[in-house]
């Protein structure tokens, strides 16, 4: 039934001239079939440049969201609508407009997990893989950095001549990654290199041999010579790990890591989403004309 499915949505998907993006914590069946798979930042990238008139975008919302502000005129696809982000929706527009209000002479630096709505009010937007670089490109000294409370303080650290003030956001799955359960593996696998996102509390970082995002996760474990590796992140990045290297052993601290909404995506709704060409992911074109600058900002920086 899957390898049927997995075929119809193959061929629907050369017929309607889409591309199907996934990111690293989508499920497996949904990263295999993709034409993309990657990190925010790389995705956002393909959004921009792919030449198909359809992209369905299986990941949650504010990713689809950042396509359509990028590439307006292509149809943007989401198998789920309501996949959202806890961190993103921890600050709305008013909450944006407060703190700009409060530091007027602040550079506003969104990261790219935020609503198009918050990003209209944002001068730049970042993604873990590229905050470090974009911030060495700004000179601006005051920087309000949101919604996430826990990266913003692990570029904080890397900027000592900056001040920031920060957004009290997190995401709940990364946050509730205690300290408890990285040290229950180390006492299992003594040897293992603890792999961790930014998202992740100061505690935890301060216990990685790496701290980046998902795509530096996976780059650092492909050329790393150690066997076994503690990963603190969501647990979709697995089967990237898992499938680039087959002798390692990659383990997730605590029971789960689980972000509810990146798994909302099932072979089911992606196969309807473009059968019926429903599920589009539209912004406002007011917001959209605003929010883009904050994302081409992003692109400029970064290079
Ligand atoms: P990256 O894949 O850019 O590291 O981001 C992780 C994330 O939180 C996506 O929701
Ligand atoms: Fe948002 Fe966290 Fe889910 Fe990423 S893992 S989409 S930050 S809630």
């Amino acid at each position: 039934m899957d390898k049927d499915l997995t075929y119809k949505i193959k061929e629907l998907k050369k017929e309607k001239n889409a591309r199907i993006l996934a990111h690293y914590y989508q499920p497996p069946e949904i990263q295999d079939l993709a034409d993309s798979v990657g990190d925010s930042y790389y995705l956002s990238e393909i959004a921009r440049d792919c030449p198909e008139d359809v992209i369905v975008f299986c990941g949650v919302k504010f990713m689809g969201e950042s396509a359509k502000i990028l590439s307006p005129d292509k149809k943007i696809l989401m198998p789920s609508l309501d996949a959202g982000c806890f961190m993103a929706d921890t600050i709305n527009e008013e909450g944006v407009k407060k703190l700009k209000q409060e530091h007027p002479d602040a550079l506003v630096v969104c990261y790219i997990n935020s609503t198009a709505n918050v990003k209209a009010y944002c001068d730049v937007s970042v993604t873990s893989a590229s905050a470090i670089k974009i911030l060495n490109n700004i000179s601006t000294k005051k920087i309000v950095f949101l919604p996430d409370k826990n990266l913003g303080e692990y570029i904080a650290e890397q900027f000592p001549e900056k001040e920031f003030i920060f957004w009290d956001g997190c995401c709940k799955y990364h946050n509730d990654i205690s300290v408890y359960e990285i040290l229950e593996l180390k006492k299992k696998y003594s040897d293992a290199e603890v792999l961790v996102h930014p998202e992740c509390k100061k505690e935890i970082r301060e216990l990685g041999d790496y701290v980046g995002s998902t795509s530096g996760i996976i780059s650092y474990a492909n050329d790393s010579n150690n066997k076994n590796f503690i990963v603190a992140t969501e647990e979709g990045i697995l089967h990237e790990l898992n499938k680039n290297n087959p002798d390692k052993n990659f383990f997730i601290p605590g029971k789960n890591v689980l972000c509810p909404d990146m798994k909302k995506t099932t072979l089911e709704n992606l196969y309807s989403t473009l059968l019926n060409m429903e599920n589009e992911v539209d912004v406002e074109e007011s917001i959209r004309e605003k929010a883009l600058n904050s994302l081409l900002n992003m692109h400029k920086l970064a290079e």
